[in-house]
């Protein structure tokens, strides 16, 4: 696999090196390409000793008259990091006034964007829209780490360590998820997935909308990654990966139960399912009548059910860990954080259900939210949003 790692001018651009040995310790070929500002904080000397030579800064000085365009094609993927706001800015407009810019412009491979910059840029309206319409169009934003930065200020604009980024990468890449390496060989996963269903009497009920595509994308790249894997399933009209042991379950407190007895065997547990936050208090047996049970029918009193992922992330034991899922309308990520300190989780899958058809869909844009860090996918297809969750699970 050739990566062809874009350098901009940042004081972060000495972690273009690690990167690029990242990437070559996994495997890939890598060629680098610099603009100017790129070469006053690391010699292009330095990167073409990397790469065998393979470093380029100039459209014009070099002996291949369109190296843009060569560049592009020999390519499986594009990452620049770090990437300024200048460089976010000119590829999200179609800006192509230097090698790199010219290259992203040609490239048909996918692009990744680790943007870093002071905490204030970052957070910019410019800034932030431009990442916005890159996204649109299907770039993958590798949100930068909050932290101390070069320029004194603390926030968000750090580079995240070139291992994740390379990480991040080849998960997203095709067949090259860490998923097909067998990283959770040996792990024991639970997945509760679907919607619960909340009897009101023996025909009608109180239901979330899940199609449990989801937890189907999970349950199957978990066991690709090597994992064996339970799943405590709602109704579904999907079928679960014939590798999965699938425990079918009605209510809320059907799927507690089943959750608790598998969790207490396996390592990690990642609650997918839309539970009913709320049940009847009383299921009627047979059919309420309308007219005769007029009362009944008009006013249901509802009860909490029991919040399961809370349940599995206060009692997990220390080499358990336990991821949950965020549905929001609007907000999500800071939806997201709060849910992590309440329900105990490690990490939250957070998606913004106001401004995408989800619910059936079968793609997902999300953002992975842990205490440190959050990272943002572009919209994907499920499985592939489902293979960078296991990636990231799978480093721990
Ligand atoms: N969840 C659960 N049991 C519940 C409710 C939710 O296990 N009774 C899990 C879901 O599987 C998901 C996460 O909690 O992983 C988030 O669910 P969500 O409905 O977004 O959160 P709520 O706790 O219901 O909070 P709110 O409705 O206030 O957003």
């Amino acid at each position: 696999m050739n990566i062809l790692v874009g350098v901009t001018g940042c004081i972060a651009a000495y972690k273009a090196c690690e990167l690029i040995r990242s990437f070559q310790k996994a495997g890939c070929d890598v060629s680098v390409v610099m603009t100017q500002a790129a070469t006053r904080f690391v010699g292009v000397e330095t990167f073409r000793a990397l790469t065998q030579g393979q470093a380029k800064v100039s459209l014009f000085d070099d002996a291949d008259p369109i190296p843009h365009i060569s560049l592009a094609e020999q390519a499986d993927a594009m990452v620049i990091a770090p990437c300024t706001a200048d460089v976010c800015a000119k590829v999200a407009c179609g800006i192509a006034d230097d090698l790199l810019t010219s290259t992203v412009l040609a490239c048909t491979c996918p692009l990744f964007i680790a943007p870093a910059m002071n905490v204030h840029m970052y957070e910019n309206a410019a800034t932030q829209a431009n990442l916005e319409v890159l996204r649109s169009r299907g770039v993958h934003v590798i949100a930068p780490d909050a932290g101390y930065l070069a320029c004194g200020e603390v926030g968000a604009g750090k580079l995240p360590a070139p291992e994740r980024i390379s990480r991040a990468v080849l998960a997203c890449l095709d067949g090259r998820s860490e998923a097909s390496e067998q990283a959770l060989a040996g792990k024991r996963i639970l997945v509760t997935s679907g919607p619960t269903v909340e009897p009101i009497d023996d025909v009608r009920f109180i239901s979330n909308r899940s199609s449990g595509k989801m937890g189907a994308a999970i349950a199957a790249a978990a066991l690709d990654a090597g994992a064996s894997v339970t799943v405590v399933s709602g109704p579904v009209s999907i079928a679960y990966d014939a590798r999965a042991e699938v425990v079918s379950v009605q209510t809320a407190r059907e799927m507690r139960d089943a959750a608790c007895t598998a969790f207490s065997n396996a390592d990690i547990a990642i609650c997918v399912a839309a539970v009913a936050d709320y049940r009847p208090e009383r299921a009627h047996a047979g059919k309420l009548k309308k007219g005769a049970d007029d009362d009944a029918l008009s006013c249901i009193r509802m009860v909490p059910n029991p919040d399961i992922l809370s349940e599995l992330g206060h009692a997990k034991r220390p080499d358990q860990m336990v991821v949950g899922f965020a549905a929001e309308a609007g907000e999500a990520e800071a939806h997201a954080r709060e849910k992590l300190a309440r329900k105990g989780a490690d990490l939250i899958v957070a998606n913004d259900v106001s401004a995408q058809d989800v619910f059936g869909s079968d793609e997902d844009e999300v953002s992975f939210v842990s205490e440190h860090a959050i990272t943002r996918l572009a919209r994907m297809p499920k499985p592939e949003v489902a293979r960078a969750l296991i990636a990231l699970i799978a480093k721990g």
